[in-house]
């Protein structure tokens, strides 16, 4: 019983995650971090935050060692502040922010 609820979970998860535009895979690495964290944190160089306290993710993020970023990205940046919902990435949407930091 339990297993098919999690089973019932896991697709209505999956479906909501194909109906998104947000989880597609055009979108670029930029573009992701500009939805989900671009409401208070800048997301290219030089740019300074919405939010006053919130540091530039494009600074912040590439000084992160690549295992760390893609577990900090796959477990949800939002456990790291209290003000913000858990964004959790894919591991396609984590490749795209990683092909984002490290261009340009
Ligand atoms: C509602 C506003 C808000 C959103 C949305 C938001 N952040 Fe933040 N974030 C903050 C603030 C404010 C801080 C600095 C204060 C703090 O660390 O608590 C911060 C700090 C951080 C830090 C630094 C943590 C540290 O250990 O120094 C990282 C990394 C981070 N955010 C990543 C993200 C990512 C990635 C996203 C999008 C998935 C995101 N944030 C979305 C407000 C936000």
């Amino acid at each position: 019983m339990r297993n098919s609820v999690d089973l019932l979970a896991v697709l209505s998860v999956l479906i909501a995650g194909a109906a998104s535009p947000a989880v597609s895979a055009e979108h670029s690495g930029k573009v992701l971090l500009e939805e989900r964290c671009g409401r208070c944190h800048a997301v290219s160089a030089g740019v300074k935050s919405p939010l006053g306290n919130a540091p530039n993710l494009w600074d912040i993020l590439r000084s992160y060692p690549p295992d760390q970023l893609e577990f900090e990205l796959a477990e949800g940046m939002g456990s790291k502040h209290r003000e913000m919902p858990q964004i959790q990435f894919t591991s396609e949407e984590i490749a795209s922010v990683q092909n984002y930091l490290a261009g340009e």
